[in-house]
């Protein structure tokens, strides 16, 4: 259909077991998606469901056991080093604890030229380059000056957490996976992250897929939503459709854990 909205990421039957015999965990079982672009997902599941597992898949990072992943609509192809890294380019992830995502060893700095040279801008001028990283903390309030010759530990974590959103900003990958990002934070820190993710997907046209055990981020923010239980989608569709009028147990059981659902992701009360 010609008006159809393209296929960012879809998955065929994909799964992942870990261990064997009496360890063997399938942690992902045989899951079926298909990802537009511009649309933002979430996928929502208890502690334990497969969510970091299938976003360690989806990033290239562990290999499925079984099934197919599609990028832009190819069969994702990251056999050689080279390949890997292009991929990168388009597919981008922040994490529950943003200190793992850090190379301890590297200054801030380091961290964000990386950042220009992954994108192509290893030979600009240095002063273009400070410009550029200037701009990618300011995007997320943070004073690059303040910042230069530190180290990502020299911050708190609500800081490393928006560094994490200033090399998305600079890196503008096609699509960002964002796993529990705003778990560290207080809940006013936690709506401007939600904010910023947001403004990047305008700005950069960035399709987000928010990973997060709660019901109700996912439907402050998300247009489609993915219920996860036990390594399976058990329920899938738009924020409304599901969490409005959700079918499955499972789906109600975790509405009722969230009694505040509207008021809590009520960005007019920030
Ligand atoms: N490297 C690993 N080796 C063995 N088992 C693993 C590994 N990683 C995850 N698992 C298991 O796979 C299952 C799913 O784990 P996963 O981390 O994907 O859950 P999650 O939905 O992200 O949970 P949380 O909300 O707590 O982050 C769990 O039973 C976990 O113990
Ligand atoms: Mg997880």
């Amino acid at each position: 259909m010609a008006n159809e909205k393209k296929s960012c990421l879809r998955g065929e039957g994909l799964t992942k077991v870990f261990g064997l015999g009496r360890t063997r965990t399938v942690a992902v079982d045989h899951v079926d998606f298909d990802f537009k672009e511009g649309e933002i997902i979430s996928i929502v599941g208890e502690s334990g469901s497969g969510k970091t597992t299938l976003a360690k898949m989806l990033l290239g990072l562990i290999n499925p056991t079984e099934g197919e992943i599609y990028f832009q609509g190819q069969k994702r192809d990251i056999k050689t080093h080279k390949k890997k890294k292009e991929y990168w380019r388009n597919i981008q992830a922040i994490f529950q604890d943003p200190f793992s995502s850090y190379n301890i060893f590297n200054k801030i700095d380091s961290v964000l030229l990386d950042c220009i040279s992954m994108r192509g801008g290893r030979r600009l001028p240095k002063d273009q380059k400070i410009e550029m990283m200037t701009e990618a903390c300011s995007f997320v309030n943070l004073k690059f000056e303040e910042l230069t010759n530190k180290y990502p530990f020299e911050l708190s974590g609500g800081q490393q957490q928006r560094l994490m959103i200033a090399r998305i900003f600079l890196l503008k990958p096609q699509i960002l996976l964002a796993d529990e990002p705003t778990s560290m934070i207080d809940a006013c820190s936690r709506a401007t992250i939600l904010d910023m993710l947001m403004n990047l997907r305008d700005d950069i046209g960035m399709t987000p897929i928010f990973i997060t055990h709660d019901i109700g981020l996912a439907y402050y923010v998300s247009d489609t939503v993915y219920i996860m239980e036990k390594g399976v989608f058990v329920e899938s569709g738009s924020a409304d459709e599901v969490i409005l009028h959700p079918k499955e147990p499972y789906t109600k059981r975790l509405i009722n854990d969230v009694p505040k659902i509207y008021e809590e992701w009520d960005l007019s009360t920030v």
